[in-house]
């Protein structure tokens, strides 16, 4: 109810703004900057990967990346204020999902950044962002 009038509100100063408002009610945008490394599901050789959080959330949408689970473990797309798990919480071998391909925090990862950034490198014709060292740094 409360949402309805503060809407109302801001739509008589700008039509529209009740869209963007809504974005802005989901206070916790979470860090700027993550460094992704598996712990449900490690590799014998830990292969963090960098993850400019904030960058992403320039351009992208949460739900391009956030989603929930529900009891019949089906995939349940993101709603703005939903609680935010960590992907391994869903995406580990012995969790709900039967796709082998999507139950490791490597799979999911991999189907989600990788995938996009593949697919930005079709687009532009290079090979940029598609590139291990991209996400996984070359140690120094
Ligand atoms: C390009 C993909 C992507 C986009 C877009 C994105 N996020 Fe995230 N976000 C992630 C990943 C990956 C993590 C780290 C999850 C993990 O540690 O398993 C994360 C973590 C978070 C966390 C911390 C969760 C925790 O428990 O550590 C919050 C809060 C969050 N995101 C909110 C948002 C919001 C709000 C938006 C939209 C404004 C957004 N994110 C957009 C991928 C994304
Ligand atoms: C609350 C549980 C849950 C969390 C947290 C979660 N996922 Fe998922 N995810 C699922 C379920 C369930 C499916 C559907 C699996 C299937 O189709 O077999 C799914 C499907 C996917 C898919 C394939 C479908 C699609 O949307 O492209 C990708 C990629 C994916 N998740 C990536 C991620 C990433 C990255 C994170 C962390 C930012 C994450 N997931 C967090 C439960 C979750
Ligand atoms: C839907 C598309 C999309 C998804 C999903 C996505 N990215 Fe990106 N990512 C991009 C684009 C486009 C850029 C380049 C942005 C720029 O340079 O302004 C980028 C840039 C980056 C960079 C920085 C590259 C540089 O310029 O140094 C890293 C690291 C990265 N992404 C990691 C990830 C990780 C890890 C995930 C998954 C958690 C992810 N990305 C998911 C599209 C995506
Ligand atoms: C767009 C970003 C991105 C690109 C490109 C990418 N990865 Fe990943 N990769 C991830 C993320 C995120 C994870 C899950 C978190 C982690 O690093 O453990 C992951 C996980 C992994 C893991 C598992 C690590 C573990 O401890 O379980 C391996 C191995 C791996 N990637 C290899 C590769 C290789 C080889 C390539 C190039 C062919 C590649 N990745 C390209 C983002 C990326």
């Amino acid at each position: 109810m409360k949402k309805l009038t503060l809407c109302a509100v801001l739509a008589a100063f700008a039509l529209g703004l009740c869209f963007t408002g809504a974005a802005l009610a989901n206070a916790d945008k979470g860090p700027a900057e993550i460094t992704l490394e598996s712990t449900v599901d490690p590799a014998k050789k830990a292969k963090p990967s960098l993850f400019p959080h904030a960058k992403h959330q320039e351009t992208l949408a949460c739900g391009d990346c956030h989603h929930g689970m529900g009891a019949d473990g089906k995939q349940v797309a993101y709603v703005d204020g939903q609680e935010i798990g960590k992907c391994e919480s869903c995406h580990f071998k012995a969790g709900k999902i039967a796709d082998k391909k999507l139950s490791t925090f490597k799979g999911a990862a991999h189907a989600n950044c990788q995938a996009c950034h593949k697919a930005e490198d079709k687009k532009s014709g290079e090979k940029k962002l598609g590139k291990c060292s991209v996400c996984h740094p070359k140690k120094k």
